[in-house]
């Protein structure tokens, strides 16, 4: 059954800053207070699913049960073709405890440069989840392709940016200006899908 997302309160089911940044952006125009786990204090909970979308649900699902408020969650992650999709769902964990994403680049170009790999293709995918306090949830997912360069360019964005070539682009997407990679990110694509759906 369909619903909509009346503009509110929206907790964004994340301590993951770039993605605070990148949420609020999106839906602060919209009329939603963004407010962010991180804020609220709320536990991290495990991502123990094997797909962007049933992670995306784990962590919206409790944002909602603990605040009783609409939350949304973005499951996203790297997966590079010659490596089979990965790292996939464990693009944050490649980055070790504390995260480190030149680490976690590093690990994906050494892993290419052992199997001599050519194709440089990868694509990020977002999944956007909505959980209502009882029980409602909806998905949306977004992809964006591109290639990997080496070494990491530009200092925007976050996580593995400096190393994503979008298709079609020379830079990075750490060297786009926000505004810039905001327009076709794979988070992009699924809040146009999710506006189409819920606003
Ligand atoms: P998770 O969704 O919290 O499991 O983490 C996904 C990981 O994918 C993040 O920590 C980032 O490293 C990476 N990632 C997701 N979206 C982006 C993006 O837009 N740019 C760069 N890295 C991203």
């Amino acid at each position: 059954m369909s619903r909509k997302l009346e503009p509110g309160r929206l907790v964004a089911a994340t301590h993951n800053k770039g993605k605070v940044v990148e949420l609020k952006d999106l839906f602060e125009p919209l009329g939603f207070e963004v407010v962010s786990a991180d804020q609220l204090q709320l536990d991290e909970p495990d991502e123990t699913e094997l797909t962007f979308e049933g992670n995306a649900l784990i962590k919206a699902r409790a944002a909602a049960q603990a605040t009783g408020a609409p939350a949304l969650s973005d499951d996203s992650g790297l997966e590079v073709t010659a490596l089979g999709g990965m790292p996939g769902v464990h693009t944050a964990i490649w980055a070790g405890e504390p995260r480190d994403f030149y680490k976690a680049m590093e690990k994906v170009e050494r892993e290419l440069q052992a199997i001599d790999a050519k194709d440089r293709s990868a694509k990020f995918v977002s999944c956007l989840a909505v959980a209502w306090p009882d029980g409602h949830e909806m998905t949306f997912r977004g992809e964006i392709l591109g290639d990997l360069t080496w070494p990491p360019r530009g200092e925007m964005g976050f996580g593995y940016d400096p190393v994503f070539v979008p298709l079609g682009h020379e830079v990075t997407f750490a060297e786009l200006k926000p505004a810039q990679k905001h327009a076709m990110s794979h988070r992009a694509v699924a809040f146009e899908k999710l506006k189409a759906a819920l606003l």
